[in-house]
């Protein structure tokens, strides 16, 4: 297994940074998150600097749907990080984690008239997703006495490799405006009093690990932003979106690094924007290759069971990590106290949720393994927290952030009375 650069094995425990995970399973309890603070600063700056290389206005939104956490947002943030947010509650985080309103683009496929009065209040730029979200804006702004900057979020229908379920550029799917309408839709921002065209957006989907894709959608993107320009708006951005895959898969699978994306990608973009006589910021939102890899969740085994298969039943499910239920997503899983044991056979890591597709892990080479071990599913910092849940009442892990020799908490445990928090009693009961 390869295995990322902060993660390493020491005297048989898996250790994060300079972490021992069997020490903060200890400390901390489990189910529990921890990322490496270290590596997300790597990552970004990866993509910070790669793009940079080749072109001179460069602008990296992370996209906080991946992790939102708030510490995470600071430490990206203070490396000069915008935010791609998708809600008024990731509004409000990158802004809580001191991200320049400047810097953020506010996106969405159904945003309600508060939403966008919540943008348009903080000066925010929106990415619209229909012309009915353009005159929603435009009388929301005319009202505050704003004027919004917009880009309008394009579908360039793409048939994108990966799961159907994550690829957001398909003529089918549900995001943006066809490319086909893009002068339409220009042409009525034009029209508009309180809306002022900036952007040009697309995202064709997530988790993809080919270059191809990436460099097509730039090229339609430039013809788009031609189109755009000869309508007479000055474009001042062009956002990319995200997308670029991580190699779950760490035995036999790899992924393009950002430098590769860029190396890809941006030659496409500059000789595009020249020959357009245009300077438009190129903008990207990566999530889940900023943060994915930074984050094991660690999670103790309660027991095991020989049945028609070898479960190790742990105490994270698809509460914690709903990728493999929800995508047959693959993730690593390593016995964190145990890493260099020889594997004995197949197991499958179920967790304590009552449905049978509560699986983190399918039929892997493990070694034996009894209560008390403590099981770390690799890659879990993209979509794993962030789309946990509390079903079956179950109260959420607490996460923790590891610095060189430092660690600690960046959101506690929950506890049962968080569970019944936000709940009231009607009178009559
Ligand atoms: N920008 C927009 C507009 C997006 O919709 C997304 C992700 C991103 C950026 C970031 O994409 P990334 O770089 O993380 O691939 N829950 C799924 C992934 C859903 C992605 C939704 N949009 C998963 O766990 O695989």
């Amino acid at each position: 297994m390869n295995l990322p650069p902060h993660l390493s094995v020491r005297d048989s425990h898996l250790f994060i940074g300079e972490h021992d995970t069997v020490a903060l399973a200890e400390e901390f309890g489990t189910p529990l998150f921890v990322t490496d603070e270290e590596r997300v600063r790597a990552r970004f700056r990866e993509y910070r600097e790669a793009l940079e290389g080749h072109y001179d206005r460069v602008r990296v939104l992370y996209a906080a749907k991946a992790n939102g956490n708030l510490a995470l947002l600071r430490v990206l943030a203070s490396e000069g990080a915008g935010a791609d947010v998708f809600s008024p509650g990731e509004l409000e985080l990158a802004l809580r984690a001191g991200m320049d309103p400047d810097r953020l683009l506010f996106n969405g496929s159904s945003k309600s008239r508060e939403d966008l009065a919540l943008a348009a209040g903080h000066g925010v730029r929106v990415s619209l997703d229909s012309l009915d979200e353009l005159r929603a804006l435009d009388a929301v702004a005319g009202t505050l006495g704003k004027t919004t900057e917009v880009a309008f979020r394009v579908n360039p229908a793409l048939e994108i490799p990966t799961h159907p379920k994550i690829a957001t550029g398909l003529a089918s799917s549900k995001f943006g405006i066809p490319h086909a309408e893009v002068k339409e839709a220009y042409a009525a921002v034009l029209a508009c009093e309180h809306v002022r065209p900036v952007g040009l957006h697309c995202h064709i989907g997530s988790q993809i690990l080919a270059l191809e894709p990436f460099v097509e959608a730039a090229r339609v993107m430039i013809r788009l932003a031609g189109e755009v320009a000869d309508l007479g708006a000055r474009l001042e951005f062009v956002d990319l979106g995200g997308g670029l895959g991580i190699p779950y898969r760490r035995g036999d699978e790899s992924a393009p690094s950002p430098r590769e994306y860029a190396d890809a990608v941006m030659p496409v973009f500059v000789a595009g924007v020249e020959a357009l006589g245009i300077h438009p910021a190129l903008w990207v939102e990566p999530g889940r290759s900023i943060v994915a890899d930074s984050t094991v969740l660690l999670t103790r085994v309660n027991s095991t069971k020989a049945a028609h298969r070898r479960f190790i039943n742990v105490d994270a499910g698809f509460n914690h990590l709903i990728r493999p239920a929800m995508y047959d997503a693959y993730h690593e899983v390593v016995v964190a106290n145990r890493a260099d044991a020889t594997p004995v056979g197949p197991a499958t890591v179920a967790g304590p949720i009552c449905e049978s597709g509560d699986i983190l892990a399918s039929d892997r080479p493990l070694p034996d393994v009894g209560e008390g071990d403590l099981v770390a599913v690799l890659d879990a910092g993209a979509y794993g927290f962030s789309m946990s849940s509390q079903y079956n009442s179950r109260p959420r892990g607490a996460e923790v952030l590891v610095r060189g020799d430092d660690r600690a908490p960046m959101r506690r445990a929950e506890t049962l009375e968080d569970l019944v928090l936000a709940q009231a009693t009607p009178p009559w009961l």
